[in-house]
């Protein structure tokens, strides 16, 4: 398909330059490149549709005389003839291509499992860092959001043929730290998160809710807590122990968290490592003159000129700030894996932060600090009600995947499939992973949003459960048939078969897979493949009302569709994988 619109866009062009040539006007203004190809608006029109709006001026012709004169051009272009009929509509040229030849090439090019994959990107090294958590506390809602934003983009990034190396970016360094060691130091006792039955991340929150609690106490809490960083910048022994111990129940128990729901981290990298190499950069940009010092000894920027803040860099103890670090990782990122682009998937209350950041790099004369990219995401609320961290009301991630897969677990049972699906417990936790990433990527990025869990399992709306279920739908199709059942085996594959109208629209989809990877990697979004698996499982689930596979009286057929029920499984699991829904052999 992606070569039957090249050789059309080839064609046209040619066209157009012959029109041009014919009105004695400048022909290599038209170039195959500047030909769009559009799916036309009703299937009748035909596969694929060339505006010719944009030709008008250049050809001193209106669009419909344009798309008349190219359809009367093609008509008596032999190559094209081979490519299929092209007929004017208006200001669009529209194309039927030759439906038994497209077929049998999509037919044979879908089966392989490279199916999707692309090579646009190749030689492109792109740097990921997501979801990047302080280590005082959990994982929350938005945390999947921008872990399954980042974790999505990764793998389509490499799909479509880039270098992808994705990051974690720990922030256990500062203040905020602080605070839950200092309440864990006065409420603690020496507990472990074994003794409370805690996965550590949750134990190690529990403390920093608690700091609340000794602030009500004792006002001076906020003081101690700076001191303690203070101490802990100093090298202070005891301190480092503490932090060493609590930080690493927190990573333990986020480690658990990703390998549930299928993140992945090729580096991480930690704030405590790179802090010191931000002072330096902080001490390097003073002498420069890109900072400048208070009376209090404090460091700052200005950035009134493009129309921000000052922003401090230093504290007047010479304690580091969140700024500071991200200096010196953004330098060692670069010095460590010299990239194209390095994409930071964090929320948009942070936009300020990365604006000053880029901004920063730039003035320190980092000719890299243009490859720097925020991917920029709203929040998530639930209908209850917005999600707030120190009041201890957060929505904790680890919890919602419990609540999302126990409802799935009593849909299952509600409707007696538990001996369909095997391990109904497993499979109830891999529905909730594709309800919950569906759900989340399905918006776009920069949007707010509202989490509705039920709302997210819905088996026939545009949901991950319903891309799962038709994922099902084939796969069973399939076993059904590997155990002889049905029409198929008596049959031989013959794309030809597949040129009625039902079989040609869902081959048309397969065949708009890898163009789908394409959009999504160069978007940078990967609702791109979302949208596009829930096209296609409806397509699917339309064709197969309405198509009999294994009942199909016509043996070859029958077997002809049911090749096309193996690349539209094969489309389903590649998607599915790119954008983090569990595909399932059976639900
Ligand atoms: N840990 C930060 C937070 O939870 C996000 C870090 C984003 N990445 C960065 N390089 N600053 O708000």
């Amino acid at each position: 398909m992606v070569e039957a619109k090249t050789a059309w866009k080839n064609i046209i062009a040619r066209a157009l330059a012959d029109y041009a040539r014919g009105k004695g006007l400048d022909a290599g203004l038209v170039d195959a490149s500047s030909v769009v190809a559009e799916k036309p608006p009703k299937k009748e029109l035909g596969d694929l549709g060339f505006p010719m709006f944009s030709y008008a001026k250049l050809l001193r012709s209106s669009p419909a005389q344009i798309a008349q004169a190219i359809a009367a051009a093609v008509a008596a272009d032999p190559e094209a003839a081979a490519l299929g009929s092209a007929a004017a509509e208006g200001p669009y040229l529209n194309v039927r291509l030759p439906r038994p030849a497209e077929a049998g090439r999509i037919l044979e090019a879908a089966r392989a499992p490279a199916w999707g994959k692309g090579n646009r990107l190749s030689g492109h090294k792109v740097m990921i860092e997501f979801s990047s958590p302080n280590t005082n506390k959990p994982l929350h809602l938005g945390h999947l959001r921008n872990n399954i934003l980042g974790e999505s983009l990764s793998r389509v990034l490499r799909a479509a043929g880039a270098e992808v190396r994705s990051i974690n970016h720990i922030n256990d360094r500062g203040v905020h730290i602080c605070k839950s060691m200092l309440a864990y130091m006065k409420f603690g006792e020496g507990r472990s998160p074994a003794d409370e039955g805690l996965k550590g991340d949750h134990f190690v929150g529990k403390y920093y809710v608690l700091f609340n609690k000794l602030l009500e106490e004792n006002p001076k809490a906020e003081e101690e807590a700076q001191e303690l960083l203070r101490k802990w910048e100093a090298g202070d022994p005891g301190t480092r122990a503490l932090w060493d111990k609590m930080r690493k129940w927190v990573l333990d128990g986020t480690a658990e968290t990703y390998s549930r729901t299928g993140v992945h981290f090729d580096l991480y990298d930690y704030e405590s490592e790179t802090y010191e190499l931000g002072k330096d950069i902080v001490a390097m940009g003073l002498e420069k003159g890109v900072f400048y010092r208070e009376e209090d000894g404090s460091v700052w920027g200005n950035f009134e000129d493009i129309g921000l803040d000052r922003k401090v860099f230093l504290r007047k103890d010479g304690t580091s700030l969140y700024i500071t670090q991200d200096l010196g990782t953004a330098v060692a990122r670069h010095e460590g894996w010299p990239y194209d682009r390095l994409v930071y998937v964090v929320a948009n209350e942070q936009q300020y932060h990365f604006k000053i950041l880029f901004e920063t790099l730039k003035r320190l004369g980092y000719d890299w600090a243009g490859d720097l990219h925020h991917l920029s995401y709203g929040m998530v609320n639930l209908p209850s009600g917005r999600m707030k961290t120190r009041e201890g009301t957060v929505v904790d991630a680890d919890d919602l995947v419990d609540e999302v897969a126990s409802l799935a677990k009593a849909e299952i049972e509600a409707k007696e499939r538990e001996d369909a699906v095997g391990d109904s417990a497993a499979v109830a936790e891999k529905i909730a992973l594709g309800a919950i990433h569906y759900y989340l990527l399905q918006v776009a990025p920069t949007k707010d949003m509202l989490f509705d869990p039920a709302a997210s399992l819905s088996f026939n709306g545009d949901t991950g459960p319903y891309i799962q279920y038709m994922g099902a739908r084939a796969s069973s199709i399939l076993r059904k048939h590997a155990a002889g059942e049905g029409n198929a085996i008596k049959g031989k594959a013959d794309p030809e078969k597949l040129s009625g109208d039902g079989d040609w629209e869902l081959l048309k989809l397969v065949a708009a897979f890898p163009e789908a990877v394409e959009s999504a990697a160069l978007a940078m979004d990967p609702s791109v493949v979302a949208a596009y698996l829930h096209d296609l499982a409806s397509g699917f689930s339309t064709w197969y009302r309405e198509n009999p596979v294994l009942n199909c009286p016509d043996a070859d057929l029958a077997a002809s569709r049911l090749s096309l029920v193996a690349a539209v499984r094969n489309c389903l699991e590649t998607g599915t994988g790119l954008v983090g829904i569990p595909f399932l052999e059976a639900m």
